[in-house]
């Protein structure tokens, strides 16, 4: 094993870093990162508590790290009540599904990936066929959808109506100047003009294991952003951006603004700043320093100067030392080094949110 970073380091790095982060659960972070260390692992993004769980029952038999996140994340694919992911998820503008999802297997140094594909429950396994039986790497729309039906994946609708129910009625606000309104009565006023019932919501699952052989992969999937231009295509499905897996260093990936996210490639800047000696939650708090400092565009930027939008980090190096980061407090990610269930553990950060 190829293994450059350093356990000095990582204590040092660890120590230091102080930025807002403390343990929901017994254990202090940097006790459940050593207890991690040569054991089988798995993190995720904080809607990963069950698939973490899983994914840790596949490690603990000896499974491939591959088999046990993509066994996980289908676990909230298939969720109704997740509408950031697969079945449930919001859909575009037009009320349409769209799920982008990539895997990357870090023994082998391959990666698939699928983008804006419609009506297929678990975009994940679609992105390993892509991985394992073409020459390819990424397959979008239409061009998605007909690979996973020639490998034999069933479609189905994806829309449930709690989700149909929230699309329609941001639709029904999204104007006063447009023809569909929102229920009212005589007396109603201001019809179309409830903006802040409607945020933009760029919920996604990311997922990485290392297993018992001390191999690395990882697994992002999701529905992307709610109510997207129809095509769309956010960071969970390009290798580099939303995930990225290197079987001597780490793997690394995101959830929240995609379009963040893909200018400034951060999951691949996470891996090469633990190549450089970084700790997983060191390297998490740079790249969201990157995207801070490449951040221009006044509409996306606070009174202060500080992006008005969030982008998280989940970060495992080939140690089985773990961290993630975000712009704003208040995230939190799943760990499981081997319990029969997961735990949340809160994320560093580099602002505060104000109290409200
Ligand atoms: N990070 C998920 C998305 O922007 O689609």
């Amino acid at each position: 094993m190829q293994n450059k970073i350093k356990r000095r380091t990582f204590l040092r790095s660890t120590a230091s870093a102080g930025v807002g982060a403390l343990l929901t659960g017994k254990l202090s972070r940097q006790d459940a990162v050593a207890a991690s260390v040569g054991k089988p692992v798995v993190i995720a993004s904080a809607n990963g508590l069950e698939a973490t769980a899983r994914a840790m029952e596949l490690l603990q038999q000896g499974k491939d790290a591959l088999d046990a996140v993509i066994a996980g994340v289908s676990l909230v694919e298939a969720d109704p009540k997740d509408n950031s992911v697969g079945y449930g998820g919001l859909p575009n503008e037009e009320g349409v599904v769209e799920l982008d999802a990539s895997v990357m297997h870090g023994p082998t140094g391959r990666g698939g990936c699928v983008a804006a594909l419609r009506n297929i429950l678990h975009p994940s396994q679609v992105a390993r066929r892509v991985m394992e039986r073409t020459d390819h790497v990424l397959l979008v729309g239409e061009g998605a959808l007909r690979f996973a039906r020639a490998h034999g994946f069933k479609e189905q609708e994806l829309l449930t109506e709690e989700s149909r129910a929230a699309w329609l009625k941001w639709k029904e606000n999204l104007s006063p100047q447009d023809d569909w309104l929102p229920p009212h009565d005589r007396d109603s006023k201001g019809i179309g003009k409830v903006w802040e019932a409607f945020r933009r919501h760029y919920g996604t699952i990311n997922c990485n294991a290392l297993d018992a052989q001390g191999n690395l992969s990882g697994c992002t999937t999701t529905s992307g952003l709610a109510f997207k231009i129809p095509g769309r295509v956010g960071d969970s499905p390009i290798l580099g951006a939303g995930l990225y897996v290197d079987n001597d260093v780490g793997a690394a990936g995101s959830t929240g603004r995609g379009e963040a996210n893909l200018l400034a490639c951060s999951s691949v800047l996470v891996v090469e700043f633990m190549r450089q000696g970084k700790s997983p939650e060191e390297a998490c708090l740079l790249a969201c320093r990157r995207i801070v400092n490449q951040t221009k565009m006044k509409r996306l930027l606070d009174d202060d100067g500080r992006p008005n939008f969030d982008v998280r980090f989940y970060a495992l190096n080939k140690r089985g030392e773990f961290g993630s980061a975000s712009i704003w407090s208040g995230g939190r990610f799943a760990v499981n080094t081997g319990e029969a269930q997961s735990r949340l553990v809160d994320s560093a950060y580099l602002f505060k949110r104000a109290e409200k």
